[in-house]
């Protein structure tokens, strides 16, 4: 078992509030990947329920029990950090074989633990060796076996692949995602990184300045974000955000003005939206060459040719100068020459002059959510 539930949990640092009550259940075995910028919180949140932090108020609950008071060793928690945190002097299979050397384990049962957790994470050739000889990559699976052999109910990773260089980055983004098929362990995934997050978690929850923006599936953040902060967060590159007006609210949609053209955005209206000032936010990927439901022009000034699609960072109308467009394969467009541009109605996200969504009504089908099922079943 490995469920956590934390209950209006609260973080001070003398008079600074870092954590602001939060609620959260993290389901057995479930893959979750707390994300956010830097100083948000995560590591505060992270390490108050390994332990190593004391929470200022609220419940820290692993498996229906409270565990504030326990020390982290008791709390059937491991722990992986940035920094590998490996003892240099000693073996690969010394580091590995630590926590339960502390155990005082009996030698035949830890050397099958140690052997199995190196099996797991390729590392059987290195088990003599020390740290020092091992490649970024090797190490960081040094300090994931220590955490394997302990058998903790629930892992927690804080930004564990920072470290890495990006191939290895994406390597390693792969073997965890093995690993929690293998294992079947609840683990608590901590990244800045929106790529990591999308990638591994089976939920993300999105931190901003020690409260949670939204939590979700991968693709229900995507395609439905809760908000301004969300809807930037997550996707690469950024969604534009357009300044429009609202003009009417009824049961097709919302209407707005963006500089004279009107548009029908298939969203929830709510009272007295019209006449205020709202922003819609679309995609780069969601940018088409030629005329749509919203259409303008834009002038790219660099442009970034990936083979798989084109980048253009462009100004739009001939003012916003951050305006991106993500057009797939090579696309015929040149720096400095306009291009019209369309944008679909169903593509566009509205946000309340406060940042918060306006919920859309866009129905996602399996395709969008990466539930479709090969071959029928
Ligand atoms: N020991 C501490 N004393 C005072 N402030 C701290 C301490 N640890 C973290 N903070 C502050 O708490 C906030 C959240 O930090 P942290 O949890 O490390 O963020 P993240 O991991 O999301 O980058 C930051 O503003 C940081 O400066
Ligand atoms: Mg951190």
């Amino acid at each position: 078992m490995g469920q956590l539930n934390l209950n209006k949990v609260q973080k001070f640092y003398g008079t600074f509030e870092v954590l602001k009550g939060i609620e959260l259940e993290v389901r057995n075995g479930e893959f979750v990947v707390f994300v956010g910028p830097s100083g948000c919180g995560k590591s505060t949140l992270l390490r108050m329920i390994a332990g190593l932090d004391e929470t200022s108020t609220g419940d820290i609950m692993i498996d229906g029990k409270r565990v504030n008071d326990l020390p982290p060793v008791k709390r059937g928690i491991a722990m992986v950090f940035q920094s590998y945190a490996l003892y240099p002097h000693m073996t690969v299979f010394e580091n590995i074989a630590f926590p339960l050397r502390v155990e005082k384990m009996p030698e035949e049962k830890l050397k099958a633990k140690v052997e199995n957790a190196a099996r797991i994470l390729h590392l059987e050739q290195r088990l003599q060796q020390k740290p020092g000889l091992l490649s970024g990559g090797q190490r960081q699976r040094v300090a994931i076996g220590r955490a394997i052999v302990r058998e903790p109910k629930i892992f927690l990773f804080d930004e564990p692949l920072s470290n890495l260089d990006a191939a290895l980055r994406a390597d390693m983004r792969i073997e965890l995602a093995k690993l929690h098929k293998q294992l079947k362990a609840t683990m608590i995934y901590v990244t800045h990184d929106q790529v990591e997050a999308m990638t591994m978690a089976d939920r993300i929850v999105v931190l901003n300045a020690g409260e949670i923006s939204q939590t979700g599936a991968p693709l229900e953040l995507y395609h439905k974000p809760a908000n301004m902060f969300v809807a930037g967060f997550i996707g690469n590159p950024r969604m534009n955000m357009l300044p429009v007006v609202c003009k009417a609210a009824g049961d097709g949609g919302v209407e707005v003005e963006y500089k004279g053209q009107s548009v029908t955005i298939p969203v929830g209206g709510r009272p007295g939206l019209v006449g205020q000032p709202l922003t819609l936010g679309v995609r780069p990927e969601h940018i088409h060459i030629g005329k749509s439901d919203l259409s303008m022009t834009v002038v790219p000034s660099v442009i970034e040719r990936l083979g798989a699609h084109t980048v253009a960072y462009a100004s739009l109308d001939g003012e916003s100068e951050n305006f991106c467009a993500m057009l797939p394969g090579s696309a015929a467009i040149r720096a400095d020459e306009v291009v019209p541009i369309g944008i679909a109605a169903t593509d566009c996200h509205l946000f309340d002059a406060s940042g918060v969504a306006l919920e859309r009504r866009v129905e996602l089908t399996d395709i969008d959510m990466g539930l479709l099922k090969i071959g029928g079943g």
